[in-house]
């Protein structure tokens, strides 16, 4: 080896140049990255940096991580933002949008953190986050019928703020209070008020949002095409939302929840199977979602046990005569129900019973751990001979993780909505949906268990819908499909658009290509530009 210790100087000396001036150029960079923002909006510099958080900031690792709650996104090998921008005025989202473009960052958007594969803070190219939990604004107008709420609102926030207004309005949107309303409503937003009056999408009237130019448009401004796109489509694809004008709709005073839990020696089998055929036939102020996994029975072995939970928009008095009528099998008696006022009903199903209402405004997470979660819509009921197997599957390596699926009837409003009104097109037709839930307490379990929610996946694939094998885009699956890259095409990406979006999957790539042909707001499932080359 020609290697002397004089050379072996020389080639440190010339590595520790390389790093240095490479440090160098990433701090000027990071720089001009702050100066580029400060010119691009409304702010002197002094103040931007107060929203711009960097790797070397002592706060950027709780800032990165209060909002994941999946532990599979939260590890040293999990890549980082450059920078985490968090806005407090339009102007900088504005800025942070035309600096990104500038100097090569990818942006991710977050408002709740919820998303299934941690797409709204993580990126394998350098990106920046904008996280919007500084707009949180909520501004109730009970005379109108309406609210207008900004994008890093949560869930819980909005229907505290209505609840503290008035005890008969609500809103149609899901179950887990700190969801954020960006990414929950940009995506669909099922819950219990569905069947009644929609998705939480479908009770949009306005919005605000800023476009790859960095300009803020409205609903006028913007157009009905991109209007329609960011209700359902996914969110992250065309631009940062930054506030949602929303439909409050009218909910009783008391309301009604019951929760009755059923095993297979209790009859569960065929009391699922006149479920699947009657949840979705149900009156529309009855929603009665099941939730299946396996317990332990009764002499020391494993059974399956279903949980029948339901919040009916009225009083036991009116409930009894109505499941009497079409669920009689289940046998609800007046002291398995509870009356309470909506607002408690949305604490109640959220778990949070017994906590005061300002439970619905906690931001920060119940309970981390490690999750896989898939989705699928059943159009013609599983036969308990086909239950019977399914449950032996559920039952099988309960020690390595234990699925727990979760099925919402659809039918009533739901059914009435054309396919095409909005992206989200799972209307008429569907029984229910079953979302697929895995957990897992330990790392080392990662492998395995992502295998099972692959082969459970796999199992049920002739009892769900076919062609395309529907999935709900809120319940992001990264299984489905990825864009390779920014130039992934249309047909490549409708191996997964597809089946979140059926034929609206189309309409969405020609909006893309008109608000964002160059393929800026891209990510692993974004939508991409519609192009007449096919590959
Ligand atoms: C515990 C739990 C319970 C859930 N329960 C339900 C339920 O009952 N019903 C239901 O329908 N869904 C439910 N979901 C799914 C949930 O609707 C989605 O995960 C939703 O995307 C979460 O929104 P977020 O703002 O919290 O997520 P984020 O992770 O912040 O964002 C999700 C996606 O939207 C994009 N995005 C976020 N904000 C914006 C914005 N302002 N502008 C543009 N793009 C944006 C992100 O970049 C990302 O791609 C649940 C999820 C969890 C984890
Ligand atoms: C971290 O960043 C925030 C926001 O820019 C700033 O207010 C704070 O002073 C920084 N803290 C440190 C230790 O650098
Ligand atoms: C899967 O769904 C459950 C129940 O809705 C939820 O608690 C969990 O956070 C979800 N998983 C992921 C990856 O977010
Ligand atoms: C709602 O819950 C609170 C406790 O959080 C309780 O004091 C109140 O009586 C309940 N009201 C109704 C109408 O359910
Ligand atoms: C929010 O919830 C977490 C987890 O349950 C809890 O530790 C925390 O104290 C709560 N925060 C507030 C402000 O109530
Ligand atoms: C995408 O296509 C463009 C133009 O055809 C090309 O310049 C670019 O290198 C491609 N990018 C990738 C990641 O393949």
């Amino acid at each position: 080896m020609g290697f002397t210790f004089t050379s072996l100087l020389i080639h440190i000396s010339l590595f520790a140049s390389i790093l240095s001036s490479a440090s160098t150029a990433a701090s000027s960079t990071s720089e001009n990255f702050i100066k580029c923002l400060s010119k691009n909006s409304a702010d002197t510099s002094t103040s931007i940096r107060s929203i711009v958080y960097s790797p070397t900031n002592s706060s950027y690792t709780s800032i990165l991580e209060f909002s994941i709650q999946n532990f599979r996104f939260i590890s040293p090998t999990t890549p980082k933002p450059q920078f985490i921008i968090t806005p407090t005025q339009e102007s900088h989202i504005q800025a942070a949008v035309i600096c990104s473009k500038k100097y090569d960052y990818l942006i991710r958007v977050r408002s709740g953190g919820h998303d299934y594969e941690g797409l709204s803070y993580i990126s394998y190219k350098p990106f920046i986050i904008i996280d919007l939990f500084n707009f949180q604004e909520i501004n109730v107008n009970i005379k109108d019928n309406t609210a207008w709420v900004q994008a890093g609102a949560t869930v819980g926030q909005v229907y505290y703020r209505i609840a503290e207004q008035s005890s008969t309005h609500g809103f149609s949107a899901g179950v887990c209070p700190p969801m954020g309303v960006g990414g929950h409503i940009g995506g669909g937003g099922i819950g219990f008020l569905m069947r009644k009056y929609g998705l939480a999408a479908d009770n949009i009237l306005d919005a605000y949002f800023i476009d790859v130019h960095g300009k803020l448009l409205n609903r006028k401004s913007m157009g009905e095409d991109l209007f329609w796109a960011i209700r359902g489509g996914g969110g992250a694809s065309f631009g940062v939302i930054v506030a949602w004008k929303i439909q409050l709709v009218p909910v009783p005073p008391i309301v009604t929840v019951f929760n009755v839990e059923r095993t297979l020696e209790q009859g569960a089998t065929n009391l699922f199977y006149k479920w699947q055929n009657s949840a979705h036939k149900f009156h529309e102020d009855l929603l009665v979602r099941t939730i299946i996994q396996a317990v332990n029975g009764e002499n020391g072995g494993k059974t399956i046990q279903i949980v029948f939970q339901s919040v009916y928009q009225g009083t036991i008095k009116e409930l009894l005569p109505l499941m009497q009528k079409s669920f009689p099998e289940l046998g609800l008696e007046s002291k398995d129900c509870a009356q309470m006022s909506w607002i408690n009903s949305t604490l109640n199903v959220a778990g949070l019973s017994g906590q005061p209402l300002e439970a619905l405004l906690n931001r920060s997470q119940q309970s981390k751990n490690y999750f896989k979660n898939k989705s699928d819509f059943v159009k013609k009921a599983i036969t308990p001979t086909e239950l019977e197997s399914l449950w032996k599957f559920l039952l099988e390596e309960t020690e390595i993780s234990s699925p727990v699926l979760i099925t919402e009837p659809f039918g009533g409003k739901m059914a009435k909505i054309s396919e095409s009104a909005i992206p989200f097109p799972h209307r008429a037709g569907n029984l229910y949906n079953i979302q697929y839930v895995l957990t897992w307490g330990d790392g080392s379990a990662t492998t395995r268990s992502l295998d099972k929610s692959r082969r459970l996946y796999y199992y049920m694939t002739p009892y769900v819908s076919k062609s395309p094998r529907a999935a709900y885009v809120n319940y992001k699956d990264l299984d489905l499909g990825m864009n390779k890259d920014m130039n992934t095409s249309f047909m490549e990406a409708s191996v997964w658009g597809e089946k979140y979006f059926k034929a609206n999957f189309v309409r969405l790539s020609f909006v893309k290509k008109k608000v964002d042909p160059g393929n800026f707001f891209w990510n692993e499932q974004s939508i991409p530009p519609f192009q007449t080359k096919w590959i």
